[in-house]
């Protein structure tokens, strides 16, 4: 079976099961754990930021963030199918009693003018914008990138606006990579940055929230009140440190890889954007199919892909457990049952 559906279903490798194995641990609520602290420290070199804290996954990140940032009542803007949205369980509006604005995109990103047009305006009837949210690469976008020049634009309006900004970079090591910049320039003027060490890095679980030094005792607390303070995490941050060395060069292998599986689709009609990254998004109503009847039959022939909250869309997600040989393969099963 060769399991398209996200970059989330990789197995630790066995150079990362030993540096699990050997990693010195410590009660990380207690900030005791040196291997916690120590990731901590790289990823906030990494994206440019005074701190980072380490909790069990992105989309607490996202939602200590949200905390951080904005009051009950308050209005968040994303773009509509963004992560935050869609999956993180309505979260925005149950842990943070927030608004959700969400603006409709192509390609995951919006601009300046949208994101004006998206901030209320007006007395105190208005709810407040305190929050931008900006996913970088963009998932149900079809791992789209945003351009550096967009991103900018939006980032000094929301700044002239005394808006924050929070990047939901769970997958930024790809959008930086597909840029050709160091992560650190996509994360400048974004006040608080998510960064996912479970889907290209290939670990178990983790995720990081980097963002300045005077927020950090805030954001412990918050990870506290939802539960996500750890014991001896450096079991987990040991996995990220080996991914952060081995893990990220090889991205590039996905991205080929995603590509290539485009190029073999091509003919079919089927390819909706451009790959930028590691995720192929298929039309299915391109070609007069469903999504569910395609994705069954796909599933059948050995090929798991995954919907998206497109209409018709499906996408498959290259990662650390999928070869070359894979790619020929899926490629091969889709072009042959979508023709047959
Ligand atoms: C863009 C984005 N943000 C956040 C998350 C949440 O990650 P986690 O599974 O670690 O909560 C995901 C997971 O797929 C994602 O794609």
């Amino acid at each position: 079976m060769i399991d398209l559906r996200t970059d989330t279903v990789t197995q630790p490798t066995d150079g990362m099961r030993a540096a699990i194995a050997s990693a010195v641990v410590g009660d990380e609520q207690k900030g005791e754990d040196p291997t916690t602290a120590e990731l901590e420290g790289r990823v906030a070199d990494l994206l440019g930021k005074q701190a980072a804290v380490f909790v069990p996954s992105a989309t607490m990140a996202n939602q200590i963030a949200l905390q951080l940032w904005a009051r009950p009542g308050d209005s968040v803007v994303a773009s509509a199918d963004a992560h935050l949205i869609k999956s993180e369980a309505g979260g925005p509006a149950a842990l943070a009693g927030l608004m959700l604005q969400p603006i409709s995109t192509v390609d995951g990103t919006f601009d300046d003018i949208q994101l004006t047009a998206a901030i209320a305006e007006g007395g105190v009837e208005t709810p407040r914008t305190a929050v931008v949210s900006v996913e970088n690469s963009h998932s149900n976008a079809g791992g789209r990138v945003w351009p550096l020049e967009r991103l900018d634009q939006m980032l000094a309006t929301a700044a002239h606006r005394g808006i924050r900004v929070h990047l939901d970079g769970a997958r930024l090591l790809n959008a930086a990579l597909y840029r050709d910049v160091p992560p650190a320039r996509i994360a400048a003027g974004s006040d608080s940055v998510t960064l996912c060490l479970s889907k290209g890095l290939g670990c178990p679980l983790g995720a990081l929230l980097a963002l300045p030094a005077a927020a950090v005792s805030d954001a412990r607390r918050v990870k506290q009140r939802l539960g996500g303070a750890m014991r001896q995490s450096g079991v987990l941050a040991a996995a990220g440190l080996y991914a952060l060395d081995h893990h990220v060069r090889r991205l590039a292998d996905d991205h080929h890889r995603a590509q290539r599986l485009a190029d073999i689709l091509q003919g079919t009609g089927m390819v909706s954007g451009r790959v930028e990254t590691n995720v192929v998004l298929l039309d299915t109503h391109a070609i007069g199919r469903t999504s569910e009847a395609l994705r069954s039959q796909l599933a059948a022939e050995g090929v798991l892909v995954s919907a998206v909250p497109r209409p018709g869309m499906l996408r498959a997600v290259t990662h650390l457990d999928v070869g070359d040989d894979d790619i020929e393969f899926a490629g091969n099963v889709i072009a042959r049952t979508i023709t047959s």
